[in-house]
């Protein structure tokens, strides 16, 4: 089968996974994820590869808390105290394990990575984790401020450098980190550890 074919597939099954807004989201993510791939010369194979992480990132959005976490046990995964009291960070996980084991010729480790890290982040992040991650936030069907901001702030450079990409994460970090803070939430540490390996390792700093 071939890499379209596989991919026309796959965005036919999703429907059985995602409905209404959700799928909207997750088409849109995957159009964003491969505009994104061009801004930064990735090749076609890499495109369509975030195009296939893009499709598949929220696979299991619509799985309830217990069957998160039977998806957990199912895919032996051991799941943290902060994973528990971070409930968003389980679609993330279990969508990369669901993924792999349905469509085990098309998700490598990069994709696979890509929906497993697509909510929080982590330190050192591939160019295709980051690109996902970003895709996801800044895709048009968002409407929330912080989204808009970011797109606009991303999307008005006149050249797409790592260190763009980097800083613009940085500003995603911040503002999750802001709402998760004023809504009184419960921080995942890999998201704190992916700022401040970007502050440190990478020097970006927003002053
Ligand atoms: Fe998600
Ligand atoms: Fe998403």
């Amino acid at each position: 089968m071939s890499e379209n074919e596989t991919l026309k597939r796959i965005r036919d099954d999703i429907t059985n996974y995602l409905s209404g807004k959700r799928l909207s989201h997750t088409l849109s993510v995957m159009e964003e994820a491969e505009k994104l791939g061009t801004l930064y010369g990735l090749s076609e194979n890499d495109i369509a590869r975030l195009r296939l992480a893009g499709l598949l990132h929220d696979i299991t959005k619509e799985k309830s808390p217990d069957q998160q976490l039977e998806l957990c046990r199912r895919f032996g995964y051991k799941y943290t105290e902060d994973d528990v009291n971070s409930p968003k960070v389980f679609h993330s996980i279990t969508g990369a394990y669901l993924a792999r084991e349905k469509y085990k010729e098309a998700v490598d480790d990069t994709v696979f990575n890509a929906i497993r890290y697509h909510t929080t982040g982590r330190p050192a992040m591939t160019i295709y984790e980051k690109l996902i991650y970003l895709a996801d936030y800044i895709e048009p069907t968002r409407t929330f401020d912080d989204c808009i901001r970011l797109r606009k702030l991303f999307y008005r450079a006149n050249e797409y450098t790592k260190a763009h990409l980097d800083n613009i994460l940085l500003i995603s970090y911040d503002m999750t980190l802001s709402s998760l803070i004023s809504e009184g939430q419960y921080i995942h540490p890999a998201t704190t550890a992916a700022r401040n390996y970007l502050i440190v390792s990478e020097k970006i700093n927003q002053s």
